[in-house]
């Protein structure tokens, strides 16, 4: 059967997605790109994609990839995964480049929600003349799956939050007495330090702060390394948070220790002894009050506090009692679990979620989307609560 417009389409804008994702852990704040462009005759004549913030947008990359490869993109299609921006931020408006090269027609698989664009380029270029269209279908879902941490933050100014945890086959995600390493295999700690080395900020609870004593920091290479060489480290250094409402970090932690791998940040309550706040920031950390009549309250003060510091892409890293807050206070938007083949059958050993929750079957949360996959000998459920 021959292939129709739409599926010629669809197929420029699946190749736009690939392009975009290239871009994965180095955009923040800003979202991912891509930009596929096409000459009258149907040729794919050039190719872009945001590779880096402050560097060029997915659009001028492909015009500068057409004109590399000596074509003339007057009268072009430009395939994009996200509309295109008509304000000046680190990068002039995108609709410039385009009015100026003389594309004839641009598809966008997404909108943007930020207030400074909701629109505006698509209009832009209509008004300049260029037929504009707004893709549906699954490349449009994908377009809007592709940033979600950019769609949620641009909507509520707080970061999309991902649960990761990993549990034992009966459900726990420690024993009895608090110990948990490790739970789930090298291969899926090291996927996890490659997630880690994706995102703006992860967070844990005191709780596990004091238990683990974990460094937090993305180490890619981490786990799979059997030559004894020290893990390649993340060019990027995610924000480390710890919800800690009384300041009880101790100061010889991990976490202090390392400060100078990657930022801290302490979450405390007004409540926190000023001298335990004071002797924190001595350590550099980033000690932030976050206030409220209750804890729901100081949560969303808490990530309103992490939105405004521009970091949209929070891993929330657990403990079982964190996250169930979290999760009561709607706030967590997928998980990732790593299901390991262990049995502990120990009662009082806390599950993922330790909080309020639902008492009846009828009244649990249903995700929107459910994925699983194997890694090495463990399960990674992935599990999408809600889509911005
Ligand atoms: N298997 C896994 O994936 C995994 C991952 C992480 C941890 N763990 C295990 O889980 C255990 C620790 O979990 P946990 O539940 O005891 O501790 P947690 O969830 O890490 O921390 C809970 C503490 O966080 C503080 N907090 C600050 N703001 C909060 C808020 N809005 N809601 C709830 N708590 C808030 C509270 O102490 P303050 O009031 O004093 O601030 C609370 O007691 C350890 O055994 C650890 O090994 C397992």
């Amino acid at each position: 059967m021959a292939a129709t417009g739409t599926d010629i389409e669809s197929a420029h804008l699946r190749r736009a997605l690939a392009l975009a994702e290239e871009g994965r852990g180095r955009v923040s704040p800003n979202p991912l790109v891509g930009a596929v462009l096409t000459s009258p005759g149907g040729e794919v004549i050039g190719e872009g994609f945001h590779a880096r913030v402050g560097e060029l947008h997915a659009e001028r990359a492909a015009l500068a990839d057409c004109r590399e490869r000596g074509a003339d993109p007057a009268g072009a299609t430009m395939y994009l995964t996200l509309e295109p921006c008509a304000h000046t931020g680190r990068q002039p408006p995108c609709t410039d480049a385009i009015l100026e090269a003389g594309i004839a027609r641009v598809i966008y698989a997404s909108e943007d929600p930020t207030e400074k664009a909701s629109g505006r380029g698509p209009g832009v270029l209509r008004d300049g003349g260029v037929e504009v269209a707004l893709a549906t279908g699954a490349e449009a879902a994908a377009a809007r799956l592709l940033n979600q941490p950019f769609r949620k933050h641009a909507r509520t100014g707080r970061p999309l939050v991902t649960y990761k945890a990993a549990m034992t086959l009966d459900g726990r995600v420690a024993a009895p007495g608090g110990d948990s390493r490790w739970i789930s295999s090298a291969r899926s700690r090291q996927l996890v330090h490659r997630r880690r080395s994706q995102c703006d900020a992860i967070a844990v609870g005191i709780g596990t702060a004091l238990a683990d004593d974990p460094l937090l920091t993305a180490r890619p290479g981490e786990a799979t390394d059997a030559t004894g060489s020290e893990p390649a480290a993340s060019e990027r250094s995610p924000v480390r948070v710890v919800f800690d409402s009384m300041a009880r970090l101790p100061l010889d932690s991990a976490l202090l220790a390392s400060v100078d791998d990657g930022p801290v940040m302490v979450i405390s309550s007004p409540e926190a002894p000023t001298r335990a706040r004071d002797a924190l920031t001595a350590a550099r950390a980033e000690v932030v009050i976050a206030p409220g009549p209750d804890p729901p309250a100081r949560l969303a003060a808490a990530l309103g506090e992490l939105g405004s510091r521009g970091l949209q892409d929070l891993l929330l890293e657990g403990g079982p009692t964190l996250a169930g807050s979290f999760f009561d206070a709607d706030e967590i938007d997928s998980m990732m679990l790593f299901v390991a083949p262990v049995l502990l059958g120990a009662a009082g050993a806390p599950s993922p979620l330790e909080g309020r929750g639902a008492s009846r079957i009828a009244d649990g949360t249903r995700p929107l989307a459910v994925e699983h996959e194997p890694i090495g000998e463990d399960l990674l459920i992935k599990a999408r609560l809600r889509e911005w």
